[in-house]
C-alpha cells in the first residue's frame, strides 16, 4: 500500500474532530444536466429561481469564465443566491446546488473554499474542483472541507468531483477516484485538456473536421486503383478519455460526466456528444445554456423504448438465470443486467422528475415469447 494511502479502517474517519462521518455509498441522485451559471453576473443571477426544479443541478462557477475582477463579486452572489432560493440545495431539494471553485492553484481558492463552506455549507451539495493532477489535490480539499465543516457545524458531508482537464489527471485517474470518500464523480473538461495535452483543436469539447478516417481506394482485380470518392468517417476525439472515465468511476463507485460543448447553436452535435456519453456510461454533461438543459434530460434518460425491451427481459428472464428468446434474439444473465442498469436508473429519475414517470408508467405490460435459447 502507497504510504500517501489512508489504512481502509480510518479511510471512514471524518478528518478534523466535529467534521461529520464520510458516506459510505454515493447517493445516486439524478445529475443529467449541470447547469451552469455566473453569480457575477445579475441578469444571469435574477434568472436562477426561474430554473429551480426544471433542472438536477445548478453550479455556480467562480472559475474560467468569471473575470479575475468579477471573482469575489461570483463568491458573494452565489451565497446571497443559496441562501435566498427556496427548493434550491440540500439533501431533499428537487434541484441540487453545486459550485465550481477557482483552481488550487489560484489566489481565490482557499477564500472559495471557506466562504461557502462556512456560509451555506448546508446547501452545497457538490464541490466541484477543477485542474485537478493527482490524489494529493483531492487530500488538501479532503482535509480543508473537515476543518471547515467542522467550523460550519454541518451533519452533512460536503462531496467532492474533480473535473479531468490536464494530462496529469487522466494518468492519475484511478487513484483521483479512490482519493476520499466524498469523491463523488469526474467530468470530462475538454478545453483545458486539449491545451495540456497540446491537442491542435480550438473548440470546447466536441469532434473535429480533421480527425477522421478514409476508406480504402476501391481497385480492380489486379490492383489498380479506381477513381472516386472516398468516403471519410469523422471519430470521436474524446472517446479514450470518456471510456477510461467510466472505468475509473464504476470501479469506484463513482459518477462519469460529460463536460462543456461550447458551441451552442450546434444542438444535433451538441445531442451527439451527450448521447455517446451516455452510451458509454456518464450520467449526465454540463449546460451553458438553457437549450442545453432539455438535450441533456432527455439523452441521459432511458428511452421508453428501451424501458419497455428491459422490462420484457426482467419479466421473462424469472429468477434471473439461463436464456430465453425474445424477437429472435437471445438474452441471458448478462443481458439481464444490463436491462437492470436501465430500469434502476428509469425508477431513480422518474422519482424526481414526473413527466418521466408518466412516461415509463404508461409503458404496457411485458410479455415474453415461449421460445428457448441456449447460450
Ligand atoms: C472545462 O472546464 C474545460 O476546460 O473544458
Ligand atoms: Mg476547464
Amino acid at each position: 500500500m502507497p504510504s500517501s494511502v489512508r489504512s481502509p479502517k480510518d479511510f471512514f474517519r471524518p478528518l478534523a474532530v466535529g467534521a461529520p462521518e464520510p458516506l459510505r455509498e454515493i447517493p445516486a441522485r439524478p445529475s443529467r444536466a449541470i447547469h451552469f451559471f455566473d453569480p457575477s453576473n445579475e441578469k444571469m443571477a435574477a434568472k436562477v429561481p426561474q430554473l429551480v426544479g426544471t433542472v438536477d443541478v445548478l453550479l455556480g462557477n467562480l472559475e474560467d469564465a468569471v473575470r479575475a475582477d468579477r471573482k469575489e463579486a461570483a463568491r458573494d452572489g452565489l451565497v446571497k443566491i443559496a441562501r435566498g432560493t427556496a427548493g434550491l440545495g440540500g439533501e431533499d431539494a428537487s434541484t441540487q446546488l453545486w459550485t465550481r471553485v477557482n483552481a488550487l492553484d489560484s489566489p481565490w481558492v482557499l477564500d472559495d473554499l471557506t466562504a461557502l463552506v462556512t456560509e451555506i455549507g448546508d446547501r452545497l451539495d457538490v464541490v466541484m474542483i477543477p485542474k485537478v493532477q493527482g490524489a494529493e489535490d483531492i487530500a488538501y480539499v479532503d482535509r480543508l472541507l473537515a476543518q471547515l465543516e467542522a467550523r460550519a457545524g454541518l451533519t452533512r458531508p460536503l462531496l467532492v468531483h474533480a473535473i479531468l482537464e490536464t494530462a496529469r489527471g487522466v494518468v492519475n485517474i484511478e487513484e483521483i477516484c479512490g482519493a476520499s470518500p466524498r469523491m463523488q464523480g469526474l467530468s470530462l473538461g475538454p478545453a483545458d485538456l486539449a491545451a495540456d495535452r497540446r491537442m491542435k483543436t480550438t473548440r470546447v469539447g466536441g469532434g473535429h473536421p480533421g480527425y477522421l478516417v478514409r476508406a480504402d481506394p476501391r481497385r480492380t482485380s489486379d490492383g489498380v486503383d479506381v477513381e472516386g470518392d472516398r468516403a471519410t468517417y469523422q471519430q470521436d476525439l474524446w472517446h479514450y478519455t470518456i471510456s477510461r472515465m467510466v472505468d475509473a468511476c464504476a470501479a469506484h463507485g463513482i459518477f462519469p460526466y460529460y463536460g462543456p460543448f461550447g458551441d451552442i447553436a450546434d444542438v444535433v452535435a451538441c445531442e451527439d456528444q451527450f448521447r455517446n456519453a451516455y452510451l458509454l456510461g456518464c450520467v449526465g454533461a454540463w449546460s451553458l445554456h438553457p437549450e442545453q438543459i432539455e438535450i441533456a434530460h432527455r439523452v441521459f434518460s432511458p428511452t421508453v423504448e428501451d424501458i419497455a425491451h428491459a422490462r420484457r427481459v426482467v419479466a421473462a428472464m424469472g429468477d434471473g438465470t439461463a436464456a430465453v428468446m425474445l424477437d429472435g434474439k437471445m438474452e441471458d444473465d448478462a443481458s439481464l443486467k444490463q436491462c437492470l442498469v436501465l430500469v434502476e436508473l428509469a425508477e431513480q429519475l422518474a422519482e424526481r422528475d414526473p413527466e418521466l414517470k408518466k412516461l415509463y408508467d404508461a409503458i404496457p405490460g411485458a410479455g415474453a415469447s415461449d421460445e428457448q435459447g441456449e447460450a
